[in-house]
Formats: C-alpha cells, sequence, structure tokens
C-alpha cells in the first residue's frame, strides 16, 4: 500500500487554483461575432459563450495568445503584448470580457509568450537595425561559426528548428552579418533572458495584464528562457542527411531558469493572488519539477509536463514511436504519487493545441466508438488529482481531421514545414511520402484547431453563414455539436457533454477526494485495465476502473477491496449493475465510479481464527439481518478476535445485527465511520 497523503503537507489545503475547472480556448477557431466577415473567431465571439463555459463547470477561461501578432505560429509570436491582434478586437473587448467574467465568478488566464517575440516586435526591429543597437544584447546575435570560401556563412551551432527540424534555430541577417536565435521560426527570435533589462521588460508586461484584472497566466515554453552557454553542437540523433540536431539538451530547464523564476514571484507573482501554469516540456525528472512546482519553491503553481502527449514521440514530434496502455497508465500515476509524496501540483491535461485529439489518439474514434471513448476520457479527466484543464471541443468528442482532407487544409507551420521536408527529402519515394502522410495524420497540430462545432448550421454556428471560417470545418458538425449535445435526450445515456457537465460537478462536490485525495494504482500489471482508489483525507474512498481497449474483458479486484455501488458508468446515465467484488465484467472501452472502497489492512495471523468459524473473512454472513445493508462493506466474525486493530477503528453498530452466535460486527476505518452511520440510517 502507498502512502497516503502526507498530513504534514500542503498538498491538500484548499486553494481556489486548485479546485478551478480550467477551460482553454483557441481563440481563432472559438467563437465569431455576429457580423464579422474575417472568418476568425474574436473576443466578443467569446464572451458571448460565458454562459455556455459557466454551465458546463468552467471557472477559468485561459485563451492562447490574443495579442498583436503576424500570426506566424498562429500567435505564438507576439508583436506588442499590450495591443491586440485585430481580427480578435480591441483592449475594450478584453475588459469587457473581464468583467462579464467577473460577473459570473469566472477568471480569465493570459498566454504569456516570453521565451521569443514576433520578428516584428519593436523590441526585436531596434535589436537587428545595428550592431550598436541598445537593443542589440535584448535578442541572443551569435557570429557565423565560419564562412566558407565562396562566402557562405555556417550557423553557429547544429540546432535544428523545433518546428521545422530540416533547418537551422539560427537565422541569418544579412545586414549586420550576423546569427539570431530563433528556437521555433525565424519569425519568433530568442529573448535575451541574460540581459536584466529583458527581465524587466518581460515583469511590466505581467504587471500591465495583471492590473488590467487578468488573474494569471499559462507560460509558454517557460523553461527554455535560459539556454547553456557556448550553445555546443548537439549530439546527432536524426539519421544521415539530417544537417541540424534537436538540442532540447542546451535550452530545456537550463542554467539560470530556476534565478529567473524565483525573480519573477519576487518581482511580479507575490504580489498578486495568481494561477500559474508553466509549459515545460522536455522535463521529467521528479526532483528538478518540484523546484519549481514544490509548495515552498516560490517559482510556479504548477507546470504542463509533457510525459503523456509525448508518449509516441521520439527524439522529434513529427514522428512516431510504438506505445501502449501500460506506459500509458505508468506516466500518470507516476506524477500523481510523485505530488503528492513531495508536495507539489499536478495540471490534469490530456488536450490542447499542439496535439492530436484525445478520442484519436488513446481512445477509438470510430463512429461506433468515439462516444463510448469520449467518456471514458472524460471518467478519468474528473477523477485525478491537481487543476483540471479542458481544451475546447474535448467535451464534446471532437475528433482528428479526417484522412481524405487535402493537404492543403492543413495551416499550422509546423504541418508545412514537415511536409516540405518530407517531400524535398523523398520527392520520388511514395511508400516515404505516404508514411509521412501517415504521421501528419496522427500527430499534425491542426487537429485540435479545426474551429468548434456550436449548432448544425451553416459553419456550425462559428461564424456568420457567408463568411469564410479561416479553416475547414469538420464533416462531422451536422451531428457531433454542442447544441445536440446539451439538449440530447438519449434514454439511459449520457451525451459526452452532458457526461462531462455531470463529471465536473461531482469532482467538485467530491473535491476533498478528487482534487485533494490520495492516489493509489491497482492495475499495475494490467495491459489494458487503468483502476486507481482515490481517498479523501477523511478516508473516503472511490474507486475508478477504466478499460483502455475495445475488448470485452474482466478485472479481479484485490480481495481486501469491495465498493458499495457503481455510482457511473461511460455506458449508462444511472448507476452501472456490476458485481461489487472480486471480478467485474467490463465492456469494449467501459469505465466505471466506485463508490465507498472499503480497503481493509488486515492481518492474516489474527483473522485466521475467524477463518476457523467457516465464514470467509470478507464476505458477508450467511444468514443477513433483515435490515438493508447494501452498504455494508465487510463483515467479519469477531470471536476472540479484539480490538484494538491496527489501523482499524473496531466499533459495535448502534443496534444489533447479530443473528444468533456468534455476533457479527462492522469493522470500518476510523475515517469512514461518521458516514457509514449515516448511510444505514
Ligand atoms: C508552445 C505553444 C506552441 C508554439 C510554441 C512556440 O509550445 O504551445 O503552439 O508553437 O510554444 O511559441
Amino acid at each position: 500500500m502507498s502512502s497516503p497523503v502526507h498530513q504534514n503537507s500542503s498538498f491538500s489545503t484548499p486553494q481556489w487554483w486548485k479546485e478551478a475547472v480550467v477551460y482553454q480556448i483557441y481563440p481563432s477557431s472559438f467563437q465569431s461575432h455576429s457580423g464579422a466577415t474575417t472568418g476568425w473567431g474574436s473576443i466578443q465571439g467569446i464572451a458571448s459563450r460565458l454562459d455556455y463555459l459557466k454551465s458546463l463547470g468552467v471557472d477559468v477561461v485561459w485563451s492562447s495568445p490574443i495579442c498583436k501578432s503576424p500570426q506566424a505560429d498562429m500567435g505564438y509570436d507576439i508583436a506588442d503584448y499590450k495591443q491586440i491582434y485585430h481580427r480578435y478586437g480591441t483592449l475594450q473587448d478584453v475588459d469587457n470580457l473581464i468583467a462579464e467574467l467577473t460577473k459570473r465568478g469566472m477568471k480569465l488566464m493570459m498566454d504569456l509568450v516570453v521565451n521569443h517575440t514576433s520578428n516584428e516586435h519593436a523590441w526585436f526591429l531596434e535589436s537587428r537595425s545595428s550592431k550598436d543597437s541598445p537593443k542589440r544584447d535584448w535578442y541572443i546575435w551569435k557570429k557565423p561559426k565560419s564562412v566558407s570560401a565562396d562566402g557562405v556563412p555556417e550557423p553557429p551551432s547544429n540546432w535544428a528548428q523545433i518546428l521545422g527540424e530540416a533547418n537551422s534555430a539560427w537565422t541569418y541577417d544579412e545586414k549586420t552579418g550576423e546569427y539570431y536565435l530563433s528556437l521555433f521560426t525565424p519569425e519568433q527570435p530568442d529573448l535575451n533572458w541574460e540581459n536584466p533589462e529583458v527581465r524587466a521588460a518581460v515583469w511590466d508586461v505581467m504587471h500591465f495584464w495583471l492590473q488590467r484584472g487578468a488573474a494569471g497566466f499559462r507560460m509558454d515554453v517557460i523553461n527554455l528562457i535560459s539556454k547553456v552557454p557556448g550553445y555546443p553542437d548537439a549530439e546527432v540523433v536524426l539519421g544521415a542527411g539530417c544537417k541540424f540536431q534537436p538540442a532540447f539538451k542546451y535550452f530545456v530547464n537550463g542554467p539560470k531558469m530556476h534565478d529567473y523564476l524565483q525573480e519573477m514571484h519576487r518581482e511580479v507573482l507575490s504580489k498578486y493572488d495568481t494561477i500559474t501554469v508553466g509549459e515545460m516540456p522536455g522535463i521529467s525528472d521528479d526532483d528538478e519539477v518540484l523546484r519549481t512546482v514544490g509548495a515552498k519553491a516560490g517559482e510556479l503553481r504548477m507546470i504542463f509536463i509533457f510525459d503523456l502527449v509525448d508518449i509516441d514521440k521520439p527524439h522529434v514530434r513529427m514522428a512516431l514511436k510504438p506505445w501502449d496502455v501500460k506506459e500509458m497508465k505508468s506516466i500518470i500515476s507516476r506524477w500523481q504519487r510523485v505530488m503528492i509524496e513531495k508536495d507539489g501540483w499536478n495540471s490534469v491535461f490530456i488536450e490542447n493545441h499542439d496535439n492530436p485529439r484525445s478520442v484519436s489518439r488513446y481512445v477509438d474514434d470510430s463512429d461506433e466508438w468515439r462516444h463510448i471513448g469520449a467518456k471514458l476520457i472524460a471518467l478519468m479527466q474528473t477523477t485525478l488529482g491537481g487543476t483540471l484543464f479542458i481544451y475546447q471541443g474535448e467535451e464534446i468528442g471532437l475528433r482528428n481531421i479526417s484522412k481524405s482532407w487535402d493537404i492543403e487544409e492543413f495551416k499550422d507551420i509546423e504541418t508545412i514545414n514537415y511536409w516540405a521536408k518530407v517531400n524535398d527529402l523523398y520527392a520520388d519515394n511514395p511508400e516515404e511520402l505516404a508514411y509521412g502522410r501517415k504521421i501528419i495524420d496522427m500527430k499534425a497540430r491542426d487537429h485540435s484547431r479545426t474551429p468548434m462545432h456550436w449548432n448544425a448550421e451553416e459553419n456550425a454556428g462559428f461564424c456568420d453563414a457567408g463568411a469564410k471560417p479561416w479553416m475547414r470545418i469538420m464533416d462531422d458538425y451536422k451531428t457531433v455539436n454542442v447544441d445536440a449535445q446539451m439538449k440530447a435526450d438519449l434514454g439511459d445515456d449520457l451525451s459526452v457533454w452532458q457526461f462531462w457537465q455531470r463529471g465536473l460537478k461531482d469532482r467538485k462536490e467530491h473535491a476533498d477526494v478528487f482534487v485533494y485525495g490520495d492516489f493509489e494504482e491497482l492495475s499495475v500489471e494490467h495491459p489494458n485495465v487503468f483502476a486507481y482508489v482515490r481517498t479523501s483525507i477523511k478516508g473516503e474512498k472511490w474507486l475508478v476502473v477504466l478499460n483502455y481497449s475495445g475488448q470485452e474483458l474482466e478485472w479481479l479486484m484485490p480481495d481486501n477491496l469491495s465498493v458499495q455501488f457503481w455510482a457511473c458508468s461511460n455506458y449508462v446515465k444511472g448507476r452501472a449493475e456490476k458485481p461489487l467484488k472480486k471480478t467485474i465484467p467490463l465492456k469494449p472501452w467501459e469505465g466505471i465510479l466506485g463508490r465507498g472502497v472499503e480497503c481493509v489492512e488486515y492481518d492474516d495471523a489474527k483473522f485466521a481464527k475467524a477463518d476457523s468459524f467457516g465464514y470467509d473473512k470478507l464476505s458477508k454472513p450467511q444468514s443477513r439481518p433483515t435490515t438493508e445493508i447494501s452498504d455494508v462493506k465487510f463483515w467479519l466474525v469477531t470471536g476472540d478476535v479484539k480490538p484494538p486493530l491496527k489501523e482499524i477503528k473496531y466499533e459495535a453498530p448502534s443496534q444489533s445485527w447479530g443473528v444468533g452466535s456468534p455476533v457479527y460486527f462492522l469493522l470500518i476505518r476510523e475515517g469512514d465511520l461518521k458516514r457509514c452511520k449515516k448511510d444505514f440510517q
């Protein structure tokens, strides 16, 4: 048995940002407003959907970047941190949005993109204007490593661009004859965080938004802000023919990152009551993560750990690596336990704008199974510990773009760069081209960026009929949309949306279990079933059993366990009819939630006597009392088994349920006592 939530840690101390349900909006694709002809979403559009979000159970809205940007990377290239991108609206629209959120008890989280700016930001234009510019040192400029005889300069190191690994992460500037570092694309030059003026300018941007009423930030690739000095060449891991190599080792959680985050905390965050989540790719070491999210670390509330969404990533994102359910479970369980044992805090997310849809990736998105699969994921997400993030469309089970779509429909710079690389390398090789397309079909970021499905009308209610959406809307919007799922009356079943809504409500009502509770996995060796128990500090327990396979199978509950009843299933609206212990049959992709798990830690030697009376030590007595006892968990023959039992509180029930001799007593853990009494009354 793993150790319980430490009594002396602050893990279970309630905080609004721990209980908050955060909903991520991709602003270009969420909701355009009436009368707009751009085909892009807008801030007014977001404001018009706040009642919708509230009814789903959302507390905090995080929008991907809305600031002024040439949109080389969909707003992750900011040209002015204090202005709004014209298609999205104005600062006034943001003020209105914050006011409308506040009215509903909700908050706004901004996307802070400060590892880099746009190459059109005034800071960069100034920096690149000359080697003597006062802002030259605001970015990372280096001389060419060498210049060939015919005058061709070589980049300072072999680092590959992150959104186009065929290209260099260094961009040559003809005018000053130097390279600047641009880890993502040439349009996204990296800021030089070594320079205190840069850090001060970032703190200023943060104050600007917090004072305006933002409740905090999602911080874009915040663990890339400190680079290893000297910019050494990276090891060669991509095959022959690849000039540039992934160099994460030299800029992920670099030498000064913690200094910078602590300074950020001192200078900005400590002055407000914020929600902060750092996007931190490429880091998986417990202690290193805890240096940022530990309760006493003084850096960020939580981070996005990439282990789950990178489960199929080898060296670069646009590639494939095999994985299985066991690995998926071990990643999730590991981080649940680490945060409990080391007093940190988790973010729970399975989708975002950089990943394919979860129903396509982890379950089965076919017409037959998508509805069940999306609810399986919802059950998992709403019962894991940490702050929960939902990505737009996840709540209706949106799936990946159809394989039949033409490549021209993909708009993301990463997909475009990747497809160009595949075509450069393999123009005459149909097999390689098909494999490249397969990777796009499975991994492209575009899958999660298609416009939201609001209703069955033209343009799915995303933008006015007649306007042309910036990106093609998925073909299934007439059947899979918010309107249909909210109104659905499916008899003894719930739509994906209704299931999410109920799950979020249950999570809030039982926050002490699902947000703050202990976590213990029960199915480590099982190839397909993910089963875990969540326990509140008072001892309330719930059991989650998830069949991550398209097969019917049976899961054997550990001997010392049973549930009072199966409160929820992704197949039916009400309780699931299943055995309460031992062998539990599961349908394909079925998930169930059991209430009131009893988990007696018994001592075989002590109970040997009980056995000798001829009773199964963990079963109910043969002759049952007439009282409704479906909530009684374990009955034990007491005989000469005397209290106090280690770790088990012994108490005779208030009324005699004994039938003849010997007398049966209910053995309950201390924390469960009150609740059980209530259940019986
Ligand atoms: C983050 C964003 C991603 C963007 C990149 C560069 O990973 O989520 O969309 O391309 O940073 O800003």
